[in-house]
């Protein structure tokens, strides 16, 4: 089914822009404002981190980007809704195109890997049992756990968990990855692994992938594009990372359409091409 969504930008379609925040200030209450003037552009394919210290407005920037909070001033667009006038609604649409990761994990402690995974299709209302089960074990696979598809997440480790997380974050095939902090409560070893499991899927479907973070070490080492806040503000942005311009968003995106409309209708960048395996 198509959706309608229409790009605001215009310029060149291989420059698909992801995220724009124009002039974007968040003020609660009478405090000084968690976020101050804020302009931001994040374009297809592209993994951005967000850094600053505690309290730097970090996780306020987050959530006007998937509408759970709305700006004092400035305009947020994400995957071309305009999200200061996008009706009530229409919030759950707009949502299904994003996957968000938190720090706590927030997974169904009582139910297997599995079910944790599909419960996210079941909110999109995927019909088919084949259809899910494929999906489920496909994302399983990409962050290396569906040989655990039938263990309780209460019986995982940190790391597995937080994988968990992510293959449940990745399943409706968002278009934006947004982790607020996914790391935080892992070891420095587990963390990194986590991270090559964004890597991968950045690099493997052209997911556009924001993470917010105070880890510097990690940062520094994945060698992505880095943006800093303090106090509410953006003091330092590294532009766009390298690895954009490498060609394989475009590469993974190429029998799709060259619109967002088309997307679901004409493709899909996480094809699951093998035959069903019986699960
Ligand atoms: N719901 C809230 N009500 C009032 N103040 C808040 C709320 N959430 C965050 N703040 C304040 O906004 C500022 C930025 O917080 P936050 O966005 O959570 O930063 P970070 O994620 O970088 O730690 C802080 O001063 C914080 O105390
Ligand atoms: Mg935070």
């Amino acid at each position: 089914m198509a959706r309608k969504t229409k790009s605001i930008y215009a310029g060149p379609q291989d420059e698909k822009i992801v995220i724009s925040l124009r002039d974007v200030s968040k003020t609660y209450s009478k405090e000084a404002p968690a976020v101050s003037h804020a302009n931001l552009e994040v374009r297809e394919g592209e993994f951005v981190f967000v850094t600053g210290e505690t309290g730097s407005g970090k996780s306020t920037l987050m959530k006007m980007l998937i509408r759970e909070l709305k700006p004092s001033s400035g305009e947020v667009y994400v995957l071309g809704y305009d999200l200061n006038r996008i009706r009530h609604g229409k919030i759950p649409q707009f949502r299904r195109n994003i996957g968000v990761v938190f720090q706590d994990f927030r997974l169904l402690w009582d139910r297997n890997v599995f079910d944790n995974v599909a419960f996210a299709q079941h909110i999109i209302q995927v019909p088919g049992r084949k259809d899910i089960q494929k999906n489920v074990l496909f994302a399983l696979d990409l962050v290396g756990l569906n040989d655990k598809y039938r263990r309780r997440t209460n019986e995982l480790s940190g790391g597995e968990q937080q994988r968990v997380a992510i293959a449940r974050a990745i399943v409706n095939k968002p278009y934006l990855l947004i982790a607020d902090e996914p790391t935080g409560n892992l070891d420095a070893d587990t963390a990194w692994d986590v991270m090559q499991c964004f890597d991968r899927i950045n690099r493997e479907f052209g997911t556009t992938i924001l993470i917010v973070t105070h880890d510097r070490g990690i940062v520094s080492r994945m060698g992505r594009r880095v943006i800093e806040m303090k106090k509410g503000e953006i003091i330092s942005d590294t532009g766009s990372d390298a690895d954009f311009s490498d060609g394989y968003a475009e590469e993974n995106y190429q029998d799709v359409d060259a619109d967002y409309n088309d997307v679901y209708a004409g493709g899909d960048p996480y094809r699951y091409d093998e035959e069903d395996d019986g699960y």
